[in-house]
């Protein structure tokens, strides 16, 4: 028998308690989420032939071969390369993209094609391009005709008649001459909200059917970068598409098991593009900074204490960027990228993973500026890891006694710490700060390992954590599971929230146990008790209720880890609920089950019933999270 009652003082949960955390990690904005197919389209990698080759360019000599490319450079410029190429002999030479891990391209639908040339010299009538599959068969072509000289834009639309996981573009180009290349893109027309240039309609899609209260991007430690110069710098990522400046990705270096070499950010999906994501999803945008610390984990680069203004600019600007009318200096560029109302922002982070005298020294200037000029901004400030190294909760002492607002705490651990570890917040100082769950996600081997899996074990335990997250409302306010996505060809950390190829995604039975959680958060918390107790783990089993007032609905999450299934029978005591019961089940034939792009076996089941003498009877499986939704009468 379990009691559910009201609490005594209102405890509200945040309409951030549930949110998504972005980080460009395992190609998933370049590759992923923003939709350009063509990898390095401007020529800007460091290896400036990245994705490109040039198959009947094979001597180099002019007399003999078809043509090659030779990458020019305008140091004044953001986007400072295009190609030179020089077509020889009247031969077909041929310029090949290879994509990120090839281009996935779709039956029956269109693809726009562009790039800007300059046609510089001799007789070069038409740009012929092609989509081919993986041995080089012909899928689809579309031809251009040049016009005049100067830079000129050129479009076509490809219209695809199969679907090819793995195609490549296939430039060629006859006669004798020379044109200048830049910004060669191909896009699927059916972008998410049919956006030009936009996101990856079934990835965004994702994100939406969490409904979740918040996005945090950039990161992670692709905010802070390997050193300063690397790190992330919003004002270079707004604007004119073509002219933002191109930055080797953190994540190329990745870990010695997972080089990715070419993983470059275009900046495609720029500070705008997150601002008007979270706007779709109906999510807070919640921007994260660099501090002017570099990653701990590569350089640990400091900025000196005399030149951190830029930095501190940077934030106050963003917040005019966000909220500022379209007279002021940055909301005027917003309002000329598309969006004259502003995005009300009202978080910001203050670095990733930061902490020790060096943190505190640098945050304190952030927050003095920011609350100066915007009182009302909540900052959201770093933390580091314990000495046993199991939290991301050093430097909690110092913040609190700076009144700090929101601590970002990260965890990373096994299926069984997050088990054992449900009643942490139980603890935690009702009057301090509050806490900001911000990358959490239990490792099945262990912390960035090559194997982790995102079987039904790990997804388990973390419910049955969050039922401790959600029973602390009144100090946990936001949570987030990381990292977010993972391309199947792609990727560098294990395990991911959605795994994605070049044409389809599967959601992790993580992801399962975060839209559950997510989609039936409530507005208060309820007490649910065994003889007076928190139900936190006795006997296996985890617990949390909540109130619903704006459905009118009384909501109870339930995790069994044990192997045995358990009957419960909740009175409601003074609560009137209705008679209908719906039920949610997640659960798995095996601990070790996983989803993947052919099955997802695990996913939500509802069934409908009914109470019996007013109270809530129900059978929890073994090993499942089972979530019950009943009308208040
Ligand atoms: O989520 C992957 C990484 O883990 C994040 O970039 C970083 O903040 C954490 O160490």
């Amino acid at each position: 028998n379990l009691d559910l009652k009201e609490t005594s003082s209102a405890v509200k949960i945040q309409p951030t308690m549930y949110g998504i955390f972005f980080e460009d990690i395992n190609f998933a904005a370049d590759g992923g989420l923003y939709a350009e197919l063509i990898k390095n389209r401007s020529f800007e990698f460091d290896e400036p032939f990245t994705g490109w080759k040039q198959p009947n360019t094979k001597t180099l000599s002019p007399n003999l071969d078809s043509g090659f490319l030779t990458i020019y450079s305008d140091p004044a410029k953001t986007n400072r390369n295009y190609a030179r190429i020089t077509i020889l002999n009247d031969k077909n030479y041929i310029l090949e993209n290879e994509g990120f891990r090839g281009i996935g391209i779709h039956q029956g639908e269109q693809y726009d094609f562009s790039f800007d040339l300059e046609n510089v010299s001799g007789n070069i009538a038409a740009v012929n391009a092609s989509l081919v599959d993986e041995n080089g068969k012909e899928i689809s072509s579309v031809s251009a005709l040049i016009k005049g000289k100067g830079w000129q834009k050129y479009t076509a639309v490809f219209k695809s008649p199969q679907t090819v996981e793995k195609a490549k573009l296939r430039i060629t180009f006859t006669g004798n001459g020379i044109v200048n290349m830049d910004m060669i893109s191909l896009f699927p027309k059916d972008t998410w909200k049919g956006r030009k240039g936009g996101l990856r309609k079934d990835l965004v899609q994702k994100l939406y059917d969490l409904q979740p209260g918040f996005l945090r991007f950039p990161g992670g430690c692709i905010v802070e970068g390997r050193t300063l110069a690397e790190r992330y710098q919003w004002k270079k990522t707004i604007g004119n598409i073509a002219d933002r400046e191109y930055l080797i990705n953190k994540w190329s270096t990745g870990f010695p098991h997972r080089l990715t070499p070419d993983y470059g950010q275009s900046f495609g999906l720029g500070f705008y593009e997150y601002f008007l994501l979270s706007e779709d999803l109906g999510a807070e945008p919640v921007p994260i900074l660099s501090c002017g610390m570099a990653c701990q984990f590569n350089t640990a680069e400091l900025v000196k204490m005399q030149d951190l203004d830029p930095y501190v600019q940077d934030a106050l600007d963003l917040i005019e960027f966000a909220n500022g009318d379209s007279g002021t200096k940055w909301g005027r560029i917003r309002a000329e990228m598309g969006h004259p109302k502003p995005f009300n922002l009202k978080f910001i982070g203050v670095g990733n993973e930061q902490w020790g005298a060096d943190y505190i020294e640098r945050y304190k200037v952030f927050e003095k500026a920011i609350h100066a000029k915007y009182p009302d901004i909540k900052i959201i400030s770093g933390s580091g890891p314990s000495p046993d190294g199991e939290f991301f909760e050093y430097g909690w002492k110092e913040l609190k006694q700076l009144n700090a607002q929101i601590v970002d705490e990260h965890y990373y651990n096994s299926p069984e710490w997050f088990m054992k570890n449900v009643g942490r917040y139980d603890q935690y100082d009702r009057s301090g700060p509050k806490v900001f769950a911000g990358e959490y996600a239990a490792q099945s081997v262990g912390v960035v390992k090559p194997d982790n899996k995102n079987n039904w074990l790990t997804a388990l335990s973390e419910a049955a954590f969050m039922t401790g997250l959600e029973r602390n409302a009144d100090v946990v306010y936001m949570t987030s599971y990381a990292p977010l996505f993972a391309h199947a060809d792609g990727w560098q950390w294990t395990p991911d929230l959605i795994w994605f190829n070049n044409l389809k995604s599967y959601a992790t039975p993580n992801y399962y146990v975060q839209k559950l959680f997510s989609n039936n958060k409530g507005t208060d918390v309820l007490k649910i008790e065994h003889n007076g107790k928190a139900i936190s783990g006795q006997e296996k089993l985890y617990a949390t209720a909540v109130k619903d007032t704006k459905n009118n609905e009384i909501i109870i999450k339930m995790v069994n880890t044990d192997t045995q299934a358990k009957t419960v029978n909740i009175k409601p005591g003074t609560l009137k609920t209705g008679k209908k019961i719906t039920k949610i089940l997640l659960s798995a034939p095996q601990l070790s089950t996983e989803n993947s792009f052919d099955a997802e076996p695990i996913k939500p089941k509802e069934e409908i019933y009914e109470t019996k003498n007013g109270e809530i009877f129900t059978l929890i499986p073994a090993n499942s999270l089972v979530v019950l939704k009943v009308k208040i009468k």
